[in-house]
C-alpha cells in the first residue's frame, strides 16, 4: 500500500527547503514561473552565466511534451496518462493537452516535490468527462506508484509513461533502466513511452553548468549520452524519427531549422 505519510522520499518526508536550490523551482524559473525563491533564481543565474542554452532546453523540452501528448491522444488514440517527475504547473500541462483534444482522458502525475505538491491543485482542475490525479511518491519505488495511479487509471487499458527531465536525477543507469522497466512491465500492449534528457556529449558549456550545479547543494542531474537515452527504449517500437534533439522530434511546421539541443527524446510504442 502506498503511504506517503511512511515512505521516506515522498514529499510528506520533506519540508520545503528554500535554502536550497530545487530542480523543480530552477525549472520553474528557466520557463518563466514565479513559483521559486531567490536561492534558486540565484542557482538558475549561476547556471545560464556559464550555460544560457538552458533555457532554450527547458522551454523546448515543454514544447516536445505538447507534441507528443498531441500524438499520443490524436494518432495512437491513448486516453491515460502516467506524468512522473511532474515539476511546478506551469502552462501546457499534460492534463491541459490531452483534455483539450480528448476531454475523457485521465491523467496522474507524480512528484516527491514538497513544493510541488503543495502547487498541486492547479493541477486538478479536469474536465467532467476525464479525470486527474496527483500522487506524493518516489519513482525509485516504482511498484508503490503504480499502487496509487491503479486509482485513477485502469492498468488493463494503453497507457502514456511521461518521463521528462527525471530519469537524470537517478544516477545509477542501471538502475534507471530498471525502474523504466518496471514500470513499462505494468502496462498493457500498445502503451506508450516518453522520454526526454538532457543529453552529454552535445556542448561542453552544459556539462560544465550541470557539474557546478551539482556541487551547488541542490539534488543532482546527471546527463547521459544518447546511446543511453535510447536504452531507455530498449524492446519497444521506437516511433520515427527516433531519439533525437528535441526540437527534431516531429517539429511544427514553422520550426523548419530545428536547432541541435542537448536535450534528447524519443517516443515508443509497448508491442
Ligand atoms: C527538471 S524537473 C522536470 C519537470 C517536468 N517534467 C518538465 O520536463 O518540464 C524534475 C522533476 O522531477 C521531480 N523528481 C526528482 N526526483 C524525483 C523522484 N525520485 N521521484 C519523483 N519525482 C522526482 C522533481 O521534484 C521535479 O519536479
Amino acid at each position: 500500500m502506498s503511504d506517503p505519510e511512511t515512505t521516506p522520499g515522498t514529499a510528506a518526508h520533506q519540508k520545503i527547503d528554500s535554502s536550497v536550490p530545487h530542480s523543480a523551482r530552477i525549472w520553474n524559473y528557466w520557463l518563466g514561473g514565479k513559483d521559486n525563491y531567490p536561492v534558486d533564481e540565484e542557482a538558475g543565474d549561476a547556471y545560464t552565466a556559464v550555460f544560457p542554452g538552458i533555457v532554450t532546453i527547458a522551454r523546448s523540452s515543454r514544447a516536445f511534451l505538447r507534441r507528443t501528448i498531441t500524438y499520443l491522444v490524436t494518432e495512437a488514440g491513448i486516453r491515460q496518462f502516467l506524468d512522473i517527475g511532474t515539476g511546478l504547473p506551469t502552462a501546457d500541462n499534460t492534463h491541459e493537452v490531452a483534455q483539450r483534444l480528448a476531454p475523457e482522458s485521465r491523467i496522474v502525475y507524480v512528484d516527491n516535490d514538497p513544493m510541488v505538491l503543495a502547487h498541486a491543485r492547479a493541477l486538478l482542475y479536469s474536465t467532467p468527462e476525464g479525470a486527474t490525479a496527483y500522487v506524493d511518491s518516489n519513482v525509485l519505488t516504482p511498484e508503490r506508484v503504480l499502487e496509487a495511479a491503479a486509482r485513477t487509471l485502469d492498468f488493463s487499458r494503453p497507457t502514456a509513461l511521461i518521463l521528462s527531465n527525471i530519469l537524470g536525477h537517478i544516477a545509477d543507469h542501471d538502475e534507471a533502466r530498471s525502474v523504466v522497466t518496471r514500470l513499462m512491465d505494468a502496462l498493457p500492449s500498445g502503451s506508450h513511452l516518453s522520454v526526454n534528457d538532457g543529453s552529454r556529449g552535445i556542448d561542453p558549456g552544459f556539462e560544465q553548468a550541470q557539474d557546478g550545479y551539482n556541487e551547488s547543494g541542490a539534488v543532482p542531474y546527471n546527463l547521459r549520452t544518447v546511446d543511453e537515452i535510447t536504452s531507455f527504449f530498449d524492446g519497444l517500437e521506437l516511433l520515427e524519427p527516433g531519439v533525437v534533439p528535441v526540437t527534431r522530434w516531429r517539429p511544427d511546421a514553422d520550426a523548419a531549422d530545428a536547432p541541435v539541443i542537448a536535450e534528447h527524446g524519443g517516443l515508443a510504442r509497448k508491442p
